[in-house]
C-alpha cells in the first residue's frame, strides 16, 4: 500500500533544504554534533529515517545505523545514498525488528516522527518497539512540536522553487489533524508536483513524557536549549536497567 511520502520522496531534501534554508541543515548539525558526543553509543536504531538526514552522515561517522521507515519511496532514497557512499554499516531494517532485540544504544524519533502516530494505541506500539530494540541503559532522542505549531492552520505558504503550501485541519477537536499539503517545483531539470494528505496528533508534551515514562524511561533530560529556533522541545530518554 502506498505509504505518506512515497511520491515525493525523492524530492523531499530538496523541498526541505529550500523550505528551510540554513535552519534546515543547522538542526542537523547540530543533531549530529549531539549524538557524537554521547558516549558508549555504537548501534544506532533511527525510527522514521525518511530519506536518512541522520542515519546518513552517523554511518559516514563509523556508528552501525539501522535505518526504519514505513515509506519504501523515503527508504529507497537512503538506500540511493549508502550505495552511492559504500556504507555498508548503514542498514536497510525490514519491518520485524526482533533481530535488534537488547542491541541498540540509541535510538532516534526525531522531526515529528512521532506526530505521525494518531492513536494512544499505535504509540504504545511504537515506545514498546523503541524499548524492545534498546540495551539496558539505552536512550531515545526525541522531539516534541510545541503547541503552537498547531495553532496556525497555514504552517508554510511559499513561492519559488518550490511552491509550497502546508496547512492543518482539526478533526472535531480530537487533537488529531488533516495535514494537507501542495507542492510543485523544478529539481535538476525536472518538473515534480504533488499534494500529500495524511493525519497528525497534537501529542502535549507532559502526555508523551508520561507514555514514555510509563514504559520504562525513567530518566528524562531536557535538550531544549540546544535546539533554538525549531519550535520543538527535544528530549533524551534513558530506559532503566
Ligand atoms: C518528517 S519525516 C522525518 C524524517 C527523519 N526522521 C528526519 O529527521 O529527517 C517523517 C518520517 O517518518 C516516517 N514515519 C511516519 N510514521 C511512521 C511509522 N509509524 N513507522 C515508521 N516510519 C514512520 C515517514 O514515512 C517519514 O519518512
Amino acid at each position: 500500500m502506498t505509504q505518506p511520502h512515497d511520491n515525493w520522496a525523492e524530492f523531499y531534501d530538496f523541498i526541505y533544504e529550500n523550505s528551510y534554508g540554513n535552519l534546515y541543515n543547522e538542526l542537523t548539525q547540530k543533531s549530529i554534533q549531539f549524538i557524537t558526543q554521547l558516549n558508549n553509543v555504537k548501534n544506532i536504531f533511527d525510527f522514521g529515517c525518511g530519506t536518512g538526514r541522520l542515519a546518513v552522515p552517523l554511518a559516514q561517522n563509523d556508528y552501525t545505523v539501522y535505518a526504519f521507515d514505513k515509506s519504501t519511496g523515503m527508504l529507497n532514497e537512503v538506500k540511493r545514498k549508502r550505495d552511492e557512499l559504500n556504507l555498508k554499516n548503514l542498514i536497510i531494517q525490514g519491518r520485524n525488528v526482533d533481530k535488534l532485540a537488547g542491541k541498540i544504544d540509541l535510538a532516534l524519533a526525531v522531526f515529528t516522527v512521532l506526530n505521525y502516530i494518531v492513536t494512544d494505541s499505535g504509540m504504545d506500539e511504537t515506545i514498546s518497539l523503541l524499548a524492545g530494540v534498546l540495551t539496558p541503559n539505552g536512550r531515545v532522542f526525541i522531539d516534541i512540536p510545541y503547541d503552537n505549531f498547531f495553532l496556525s492552520a497555514t504552517i508554510l505558504n511559499i513561492q519559488g522553487n518550490p511552491t509550497r503550501k502546508v496547512w492543518l485541519n482539526e478533526i472535531e477537536d480530537s487533537g488529531v489533524y488533516e495535514y494537507n499539503e501542495t507542492c510543485s517545483g523544478n529539481f535538476n531539470g525536472i518538473e515534480f508536483s504533488y499534494s500529500e494528505h495524511l493525519q497528525i496528533r497534537h501529542w502535549k508534551e507532559a502526555e508523551l513524557l508520561e507514555k514514555f515514562n510509563k514504559a520504562g524511561f525513567t530518566k528524562q533530560v531536557n535538550l531544549t536549549k540546544n535546539f533554538p529556533r525549531v519550535n520543538s522541545s527535544y528530549y533524551i530518554l534513558e530506559k532503566e536497567n
